[in-house]
């Protein structure tokens, strides 16, 4: 018999009803108002994300110490947030899932060290952390007590960051100084019910007079359109789980391993209808999404910030079974010209893939940078040498293939020999020049083109003539800046050897603190 009297049948059955009462959050009545809103609760989430039976959670009975504002003796289940670590696909992670049954998922002292606690686990194990957000911010009962939770769980994303994948999901409301937990994160991934901001709506129409409602200032498709700071947009919760999954089968669980690497090995035959994709007229368009389909295992791509600075195409996908990470310019859009949000969201996930051992594969058809006095103004310059700082940087693999256009500082950026690349392929199409030949014949023969009784013939004349000369693939061959013209049905041949004899690089840097990237 224990000190209480009972006996171990009564202690454990004591325990077993207590669990079950605190795992019911913040009680029937709030769980079905959570589900009428087609939302999961915090811990069905976490359910449908990870391996069945896996969950073992940590701080179920943690509660808070706030005695005022009618907290004195208030039961808040697990302080409102759900932590625990999990297998998914067999691997571990550690997770949190705030729940909005209890207390709208406020964040107060215990439940914010609680994540940071869960997070630094997550950091001693080398497993990913996955941060499912649904609150409505600070715990406003907690007063101070819950901004320096937060204030702790920002130092541990950022103590995380490069060391293990940081994923936050945004699933419910994520307002305030709330939102700087997952803009800290690697990946973001938001449901369409979801809204997150620093100042909503009300505010800004007290402060500014701008009228806009939540949804058209925080909502999942206004952060992919306009803000960059999400990078999956999901319609519902099992969605956004789904996404996470998926993110997560093609990533390392930490910064000290490899990218698993399926056992799919398939074939490297090759593709005519690459060829086809692809007009040889430089000035036509064609989404270089359908060429990356057709070079990579099973056509399976992840793209990631699909719907923001669609010139600029990045994500995941595999060749023979390795992770790569892919970069592309889509001459589908702006001509696939470089600007200010190309730049950033480009630089971002090439320090990602770097960071976790993923080789980069960079697809290069590209005019230039964009020009235009906004883009100098945005500061086209700092943001547009974060490109060149993050491919220089990178000490993965770095494959570079030339499929048509590469031109001036563009052509330098998109991850050329010169910053580095181990090997570059140009297709036949390909035109390595400093400039288009349209440009560069107004600029070095416009004497020569005054002078002609024919105008227009003397131009398409001096045109060829420039293009025959630099706008090829064998005068940049000659010049070492590729190392070999391929045939375009033979792309994932080369590149799948390349990255076979490129899988034990090493290069090694001078010793530093960190570099000072342009931000
Ligand atoms: C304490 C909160 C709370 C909060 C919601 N609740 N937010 N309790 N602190 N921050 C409680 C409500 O009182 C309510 O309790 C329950 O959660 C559900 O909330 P509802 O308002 O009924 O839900 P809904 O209508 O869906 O609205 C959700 C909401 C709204 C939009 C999130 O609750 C809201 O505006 N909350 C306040 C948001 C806010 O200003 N947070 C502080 C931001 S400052 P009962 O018992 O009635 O069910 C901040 C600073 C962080 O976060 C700084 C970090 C550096």
């Amino acid at each position: 018999m224990a000190d209480s009297g009972k006996s171990m049948e009564q202690l454990t059955a004591d325990l077993r009803q207590r669990r079950e009462h605190l795992q019911q959050g913040g009680g029937a009545d709030r769980l079905a108002k959570q589900r009428e809103q087609g939302k999961l609760t915090a811990r069905e989430r976490i359910a449908a994300l990870v391996d069945s039976g896996s969950f073992e959670e940590f701080g179920l009975f943690a509660t808070h110490r706030q005695t005022q504002f009618g907290m004195a003796g208030r039961e808040v289940p697990a302080d409102g947030v759900v932590t625990g670590a999990a297998s998914l696909d067999g691997r571990l992670i550690h997770l949190a899932s705030q729940d909005f049954t209890v207390l709208g998922g406020s964040a107060g002292e215990v439940h914010s060290l609680k994540v940071a606690d869960v997070m630094q686990r997550a950091l001693k194990c080398g497993s990913p952390f996955v941060f499912i957000n649904d609150s409505g911010g600070a715990r406003v009962q907690e007063g101070i007590d819950s901004l320096s939770g937060y204030g702790q769980v920002f130092f541990a994303n950022v103590e995380l960051s490069g060391a293990v994948p940081q994923v936050a999901l945004i699933c419910g409301p994520c307002a305030g100084g709330a939102a700087y937990s997952p803009a800290l994160t690697d990946f973001v991934i938001q449901t369409r019910k979801a809204q997150m901001f620093i100042t909503g709506p009300q505010v800004i129409k007290q402060v500014t007079g701008e009228q806009i409602t939540a949804e058209e200032l925080g909502g999942a498709d206004a952060h992919m359109a306009h803000s960059g700071v999400i990078h999956f947009v999901a319609d519902d919760d099992l969605e956004a789980l789904y996404i996470c999954r998926r993110l997560l089968s093609f990533l390392p669980s930490n910064n000290l391993e490899e990218a698993p690497r399926l056992d799919y090995q398939g074939d490297v035959e090759p593709n005519p209808e690459l060829s086809r994709i692809v007009p040889v007229d430089p000035k036509q368009g064609y989404d270089v999404r359908q060429v990356i389909a057709g070079i990579v295992d099973r056509g399976d791509f992840l793209e990631v910030q699909a719907g923001y600075a669609m010139n600029m195409v990045v994500g995941f996908a595999r060749i023979l079974g390795r992770t790569i990470g892919i970069i592309a310019n889509q001459p589908a859009v702006l001509s696939g010209a470089i600007d200010i949000n190309a730049a950033t969201k480009a630089a971002r996930f090439i320090r990602f893939c770097n960071a976790f051992n993923i080789p980069l594969v960079t697809f290069v058809d590209v005019p230039g940078y964009l020009p235009g006095v906004q883009q100098e103004y945005g500061g086209i310059i700092r943001n547009g040498a974060k490109l060149l700082f993050a491919y220089s940087a990178a000490t993965v693999p770095k494959i570079q293939v030339i499929l048509r256009k590469s031109y001036g500082g563009a052509h330098v950026a998109m991850c050329s020999r010169d910053l580095g690349a181990d090997c570059a392929f140009a297709w036949p199409t390909a035109e390595v020049a400093v400039m288009g030949a349209e440009g560069a014949v107004e600029i070095v023969f416009r004497k020569e083109m005054d002078a002609a009784a024919d105008k227009g013939a003397k131009r398409a004349e001096l045109i060829e003539q420039y293009r025959s000369t630099f706008a090829s693939p064998y005068v940049a061959a000659g010049r070492r800046l590729v190392d070999d013209i391929i045939e375009p049905a033979n792309t994932r041949r080369h590149l799948a050897q390349a990255l076979e004899y490129l899988q034990n690089k090493r290069d090694q840097r001078p010793p530093k603190k960190h570099g000072l990237i342009p931000l």
